[in-house]
Parts: C-alpha cells; structure tokens; sequence
C-alpha cells in the first residue's frame, strides 16, 4: 500500500467516522455565496463589484480611535465596557437611536422598545427563531435581500415572493400575498439589496394600510435607510403602523467590523426578544456599543453623514457614467437615488450568470442576481460601486464590457 493510499483509506475513515449528525433544519439552509464572493475578491488582482461591503476608505479611523481612548480615560467607565451587559444593550445608545427615529424618521418610539444586536443579520435569526416553524408562509420581497433570506431558510418557511419594482412591491401581489395570512413579511423601503430600489411614498402608504388589516408582522430592514444621497427618501412604514419590526445598523455608515446593528419590536414582543436575544448571545458586545456611544457623543452624525452620502453619489454617477460609455444598449440599468448597489439586466432570455463566469475570467468579480430570486430573475447582475476606488471602477467597468462583449 503506497504512503497515498494509506493517507486515503486514513482519510475516509477519519470521514466516516465524524460524519456530523446535523439537524433536520440545516436540510434547508441556502447558500448565501456572501462570504464565498468576499474571500474570491480578496484574490491578487481581482477587482470586486460583487459584494455588500461600504467604502473602508471612509471609515473614520481616527474618530473611532479618539472614542475608545476617551472610554478608558474613565476607569469605571472601561471596566463597564468591558464586563457583561444587559440584554437590551446600553440605555445612552438605545436612547440616542430613539431620539434619532422621532427626530429623522417620524417613528414615535422609546428606548424600551430597542434591542442592540450583533449586526442587523442577527436579527433575521432572532425573528426566525421567533416566528417561523417550518412551512409557515412569509412573504419577501422578490428579488430580496439574500443574507436575510439566508437565515430565515433555516426554520424552515414557506417563502413567497413579491415582485419588487422601482417604485416598491407589487400592490397587487402583495395583497394576494397576505391573503394567505403568512406570519412575516420582509422588506427593505430604502434602496434595497439588492436592486438600489425604493419604496415611492404612496407605497409606503399603501403597503401600512395592507399590514396593518392584516395578521401579519413586517420586518422593515432600513440597513440603507441613511444612505439617501440628499438626505432620507421617506418615512418608514413603521411610522404608520405599529405591526412592524424595524431593523437598523451601524454596518453601512459607520463599521461593519464593530457589529453594531439594532430592533424595534412592538410592545407585546419585548418579553419575547429578552428570552432569545439572553438564550443566543446574552447581549450585544458591550465594548462596540461603547465605543459607538462615545463617537456618537464626540462627533456630529448629520455632518458626517452629509459626507459619506455625497462620496457615494459622486461614485455612483462615476460608475454610471462609465457603465453607459463602455456598454451597449441593450443592457438595462437603473440609477439609484442612494444605497451602493446598481441593478443590470442583460437581454431577457440570456442567463447573466455566464457574464459572471466571462468577468471572472477576466478577474472582475460581479453578484450574480438569480440567488436573490424566488422566481427568474436570470438575467440580472448586481454591480457594487462602494467598495473600489475610483481606478478600480474605471478598469472594472472596462472589464466588465469586455467580458460582454460577443458573449449572447
Ligand atoms: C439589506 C441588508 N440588511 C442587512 C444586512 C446585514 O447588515 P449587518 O452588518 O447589520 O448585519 C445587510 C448587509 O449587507 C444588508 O445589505
């Protein structure tokens, strides 16, 4: 038996003895291709469009610093950050979320009704965990956020999809939807992930007037919601009606890094949150919530946010600009009024996963737009023009046309 062989029949049987015995429930787990596409644009000389990650040159390095050090000038101060919490998190931080939601987004809400939470993908599976026993119905947006999709697929539901437009979800799908009295709705009003688009105001109306005579709970995710590049488009639905879970974080505008995201339950879910927010992770990181608590106490967000959304805009236009020099007609986009995303259609009946395949080829990475569908969708391309520089968007737009170029 050669040294091979030996390290084979090793091998196998190193295999077989571990196979895992997982639950049933990881039987539905999708594949996001997130976290896949993140290490693929990490290879030498790959230029990403691919994935959800903001601008790092704008994170504010030295801000960030000066709050921590500001945190441990206080010796109590750092001690508390750096022992257990609550499970609601920080009451300064939580307060500070609800005066902003009062103040900016016309959402009448107090501190008690906030959850701090590891990210806003923690709170897809908190609500899961909640909510969904397997073949419940939930209603998602179509296409739809993919990471949320994601951790939703592992308790199980039913999804039923709704086409999403660029003025918001299908009315009338939407509406036959909730017919069927799923528990959850998902969605995301303000430039969505992954089509850039948003909600007009007369949806967002007319998506709370369909929630609210229905038995069922949205999950409004605002991830982009301070991202609109001349301020925010519009009020969320959760301003008009109580029947709503509103998902917020700190990932898009400030670090994705600190995992800082938040939920605003109705009053009757708070016992609830408590028991599984204790049962998943005690509480949120307390040191994160710390430090964003000072560099919220130390700098002005408007002003700061005033300049990350005029830095998107201008590379949004960049990308356009290029998009529309370099390719031909007979690719669709739209132009997105805020978010990081810009949403191609290539010719209906041509499968755009073979532009993927051709852009790779040529060391662009782009998203794929068919994994974020419930139906079709097999034409699409989500392009990110946060994350490169400006170089990288010039010789990836050229990439991109390249790759195109001759291939339908
Ligand atoms: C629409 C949307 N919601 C939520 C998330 C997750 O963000 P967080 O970093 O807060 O977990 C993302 C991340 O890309 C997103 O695009």
């Amino acid at each position: 038996m050669s040294a091979a062989d030996s390290k084979e029949i090793f091998f196998n049987t190193i295999v077989y003895a571990n196979s895992m015995r997982f639950s049933k429930r990881t039987d539905d787990l999708m594949d996001s291709f997130i976290m896949k596409l993140i290490a693929v644009s990490k290879e030498e000389g790959m230029i990403s469009f691919a994935t959800g990650l903001p601008d790092k040159r704008l994170f504010d390095t030295e801000g960030i610093a000066r709050a921590s050090a500001d945190l441990f000038e206080d010796i109590d101060r750092a001690r508390d950050a750096l022992q257990y919490g609550t499970i609601k998190g920080i009451t300064p931080l939580r307060k500070k979320i609800a005066a902003r939601c009062r103040k900016e987004m016309c959402v009448n809400v107090s501190e008690e009704n906030i959850f701090m939470i590891n990210g806003s993908q923690e709170c897809f599976d908190l609500i899961g965990k909640m909510f969904i026993d397997r073949g419940d119905g939930m209603v998602t947006d179509d296409p739809g956020y993919l990471g949320a999709l994601q951790a939703y697929s592992l308790y199980g539901p039913e999804f039923i999809g709704v086409k999403m437009n660029e003025t918001g979800p299908d009315a009338g799908e939407l509406r036959k939807a909730l017919q069927r009295d799923p528990k959850l709705y998902y969605s995301i009003p303000n430039h969505q992930n992954p089509s850039g688009f948003s909600y007009s105001s007369d949806k967002r109306k007319e998506v709370a007037e369909l929630i609210s005579s229905s038995n069922t709970i949205m999950i409004e995710d605002d991830a982009y919601g301070e991202l609109g590049y001349d301020g925010r488009i519009g009020p969320p639905v959760r301003s008009m009606t109580d029947n709503v879970i509103l998902t917020g974080s700190y990932s898009k505008i400030i670090s994705p890094g600190m995992r800082m995201g938040w939920m605003i339950v109705p009053d009757e879910m708070i016992e609830m949150t408590m028991k599984c927010v204790e049962s998943s992770s005690l509480h949120a990181n307390t040191f994160s919530q710390n430090v964003m608590d000072r560099y919220l106490e130390q700098n002005d967000l408007d002003s700061y946010l005033r300049n990350i959304r005029k830095e998107y805009k201008r590379k949004s236009k960049l990308m356009l600009d290029l998009l529309h020099d370099n390719l031909p007609s007979e690719l669709e986009w739209n132009t997105p009024n805020g978010g990081m995303f810009i949403w191609l259609r290539t010719p209906e009946g041509t499968d755009a996963m073979r532009l993927y395949e051709s852009a790779l080829k040529k060391k662009l990475v782009v998203m794929p737009g068919r994994p974020f569908h419930i139906n079709g969708g097999v034409n699409t391309i989500r392009l990110n023009f946060a994350t490169a520089g400006d170089e990288e968007i010039k010789e990836g737009a050229k990439r991109l046309a390249s790759a195109y170029n001759g291939l339908f």
